[in-house]
């Protein structure tokens, strides 16, 4: 049932392809210029009215779910406000009908999530859910829903959902900016045509697993992990530092990369590595700049940067390339090298990475 592979974590790697696809493709079909979201019922005048989003989740879905705010605000222009659903719900934060509800869940049961969602309702928001189980609790209060087609995860520590998540992102992004007359049809389009490639470029990450293996090897006795970028990458940062901890047992920190002379570089040192994520060219330089400081500390530097970008390797000590995409949509390739080397740490220490140590798949309790 693992399909040939070790285990259920490294096979739900690999079927990214398949997830990124079966999430994007259905609703972008090529005749329409718009996108198609049967589950969701907002209409445009709705949409017109909202004043505020609130995007809520636990953990990795709360992580796709940064990069969603990220995405909102820079195309829709929509103030979002992201948080973790176990703050959320204990804060009485402002809710009225003018509020829009973004929840995120790979199972639709997470006890907080769920919380969160029906303190929104009650406030008269409208809580739009992205869920990958069908039927589930969060799927059946939720107004209206954007399913992730991710298929079963039966790995303790999520990934391939994450990547359907952020896929759904891109979409909700779209669709609201294409709403709201934020986006026009021709800068649809061409977004559009970079999604239909990007299962085929998760292919050529998922191709480099070899190369992340040995780089896994060579990092593993790393004390101290630090996960840095800017602007979108940081978000993303975020998940791959989750990912090592949770499955390899490794201290490690994400942290905005600017933030780290304001205190984290006192704890550089040769024993750390600092994994920078490098995709957006507009913050490019200012990252760059930070880890030039890591290695002026006897830090260890693994960068992940665009193919292409050849610079970077004077600065520091490996670099694993993602494809050109849109910049929107780095996200998704960025965070796979950061999967496999969570999962190739784990495994090179010999722990059981499906089902790490203290975790349950489903948190249905707060
Ligand atoms: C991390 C992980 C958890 C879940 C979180 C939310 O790998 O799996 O952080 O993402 O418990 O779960 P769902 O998405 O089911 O609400």
């Amino acid at each position: 049932e693992k399909g040939g592979y070790d285990h259920f974590m490294l096979k739900e790697i690999f079927e990214q392809a398949k997830v990124v696809k079966d999430t994007l493709m259905p609703r972008l079909p090529e005749d329409q210029n718009r996108i198609v979201l049967d589950d969701i019922k907002l209409s445009k005048k709705e949409l017109e009215n909202i004043n505020k989003i609130y995007i809520v989740a636990c953990g990795t879905a709360y992580y796709a779910g940064i990069v969603g705010k990220y995405l909102l605000e820079r195309i829709a222009r929509v103030p979002v406000v992201a948080e973790v659903a176990s703050e959320f719900r204990y804060r009485d934060p402002v809710i009225d009908e003018n509020t829009l509800m973004i929840v995120l869940s790979q199972s639709g049961e997470t006890a907080d999530t769920l919380a969160a969602l029906r303190l929104a309702k009650q406030g008269g928001a409208r809580v739009i859910a992205i869920v990958n189980v069908v039927g589930s609790s969060i799927a059946r209060e939720a107004d209206d829903i954007l399913y992730t087609w991710a298929g079963p995860e039966i790995a303790v520590a999520s990934t391939k959902a994450y990547s359907a998540q952020l896929a759904a992102m891109y979409l909700l992004t779209c669709h609201i900016a294409l709403e709201l007359g934020r986006m026009n049809e021709e800068e649809f389009k061409e977004l559009r045509d970079e999604l239909y490639q990007l299962p085929r470029k998760v292919n050529r990450v998922l191709n480099k697993a070899e190369r992340i293996k040995r780089l896994a090897d060579k990092y593993v006795n790393s004390k101290n992990v630090f996960y840095v970028g800017r602007g979108l990458d940081y978000m993303v940062s975020m998940e791959g530092s989750l990912k090592l901890k949770e499955v390899a047992y490794v201290h490690s920190e994400p942290y905005a990369a600017g933030e780290l002379k304001h205190g984290p570089i006192a704890l550089i040192e040769d024993t750390t590595l600092v994994v920078g994520i490098v995709t957006q060219a507009e913050l490019y330089d200012k990252t760059v700049s930070n880890l030039k400081e890591v290695k002026a500390r006897n830090g260890k530097v693994l960068a992940i940067a665009v193919k292409g970008n050849t610079e970077i390797e004077k600065v520091v000590d490996d670099v694993i390339y993602i494809p050109q995409t849109h910049w929107m949509f780095s996200s998704i390739l960025a965070n796979i090298p950061q999967q496999l080397f969570a999962y190739y740490v784990s495994t090179a220490l010999g722990h059981d990475v499906d089902k790490p140590r203290n975790l349950a798949k489903s948190v249905t309790v707060e």
